[in-house]
């Protein structure tokens, strides 16, 4: 479980137990104590396995715009059970929700030490970008590669995101990220513009529990919050209904806008509209009048589980140019 630590006294004592325990890479006494000394002013996370300190992490803004991941550890035994990417996640959250616009990160270029060597792959499979090595910084025996991450970049956005159907932290969705993320579906275009994609946002409890207690079998039972898609199948010009592909630009700008707050989602459809027609039981339950169909449920919440990137054909079997077939 990740939690912020507010109280600056607990948060130099988790960054002690774990810096101390991790001396291949927080080798030199004096910086570690630096490290230590400074995590007390900056805003925390840890990670917590049966109530103990698993890891750590901080982030220190460096600009206006930019904010660096300070430094983050995690005890050895707990490598490859996806608590650095967890702590990252909610690190990346909160600084999108502060509004800076790139994170940075140093570490000990590649190719240098084996362990480090593992700390890039790392920085890497996050999405960080290396912007430059400079040995000025820790000297040439250790030259310094520095990462970056545009935290609004559109396309990384869109290479992050996975349907996600693993379980989800408790704590609620503020508001005004579910609005932000209601607004970017109903940014979205619509057949001769006539908008036939609406929306329900639950966040209430009751609502959700309800609305859970009838998808059988079960799916995003741990959800905080949910947006219930919409569609009223209106013509948009003669005979032309639209409403499947204007809702569907919809839910596609809505889970990229979820991804980018920090949040995950899956597109439920199929679930909830087969013969059984949870879609109706869903409307029943929500007061959805006459002339709309619920047609999708979008979870909403942060990821307590590894977020899993399905397998995709390749390119070249999916994309030609000029000519189909042609490379
Ligand atoms: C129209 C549509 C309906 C879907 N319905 C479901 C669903 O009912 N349950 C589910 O788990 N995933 C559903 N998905 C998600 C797909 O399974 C998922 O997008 C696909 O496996 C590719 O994985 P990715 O989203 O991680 O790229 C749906 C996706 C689409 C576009």
């Amino acid at each position: 479980m990740i939690r912020f630590i507010e109280d600056p006294a607990e948060r130099q004592k988790i960054s002690r137990e774990i810096l101390e325990a991790l001396t291949d890479w927080f080798e030199v006494e004096e910086s570690r104590e630096q490290y230590i000394s400074e995590s007390a002013g900056q805003p925390f996370w840890a990670a917590f396995e049966n109530d103990t300190p698993a890891g750590f992490l901080c982030l220190k803004e460096t600009g206006k715009e930019t904010v660096e991941l300070a430094v983050m550890g995690v005890r050895k035994e707990y490598h490859r059970n996806g608590i650095g990417r967890q702590l990252f996640e909610a690190a990346r959250h909160f600084a999108v929700n502060e509004g800076y616009s790139f994170m940075q990160v140093k570490t000990v270029r590649s190719g240098v030490y084996a362990d480090y060597d593992i700390t890039n792959e790392f920085y890497k499979s996050l999405g960080f970008k290396e912007l430059e090595v400079i040995e000025a910084v820790w000297g040439e025996d250790n030259p310094c590669q520095i990462y970056v991450m545009d935290l609004k970049s559109v396309l990384d956005i869109i290479s992050k995101r996975h349907s996600y159907r693993g379980r989800f932290f408790e704590e609620p969705v503020p508001r005004k990220d579910l609005e932000t993320i209601a607004l970017a579906g109903i940014d979205a275009p619509s057949g001769c513009n006539k908008q036939t994609t609406e929306l329900v946002i639950i966040d209430d409890p009751d609502v959700l529990n309800n609305v859970k207690s009838l998808i059988d079998p079960p799916v995003a039972q741990t959800a905080p919050a949910m947006i219930v898609v919409l569609a009223k199948r209106i013509n948009a010009y003669r005979d032309k209904c639209f409403a499947t592909q204007d809702y569907s630009a919809a839910i596609e700008n809505m889970l990229l806008a979820a991804v980018s707050l920090g949040y995950q989602s899956c597109w439920y459809e199929g679930h909830i509209t087969d013969d059984d027609r949870i879609c109706d039981k869903i409307a029943a339950v929500l007061g959805v009048p006459e002339g709309y169909d619920v047609v999708c449920i979008l979870p909403i919440g942060r990821a307590l589980d590894e977020i899993k990137a399905p397998a995709k054909k390749p390119f070249e079997e999916r994309v030609s140019f000029n000519h189909f077939g042609d490379k």
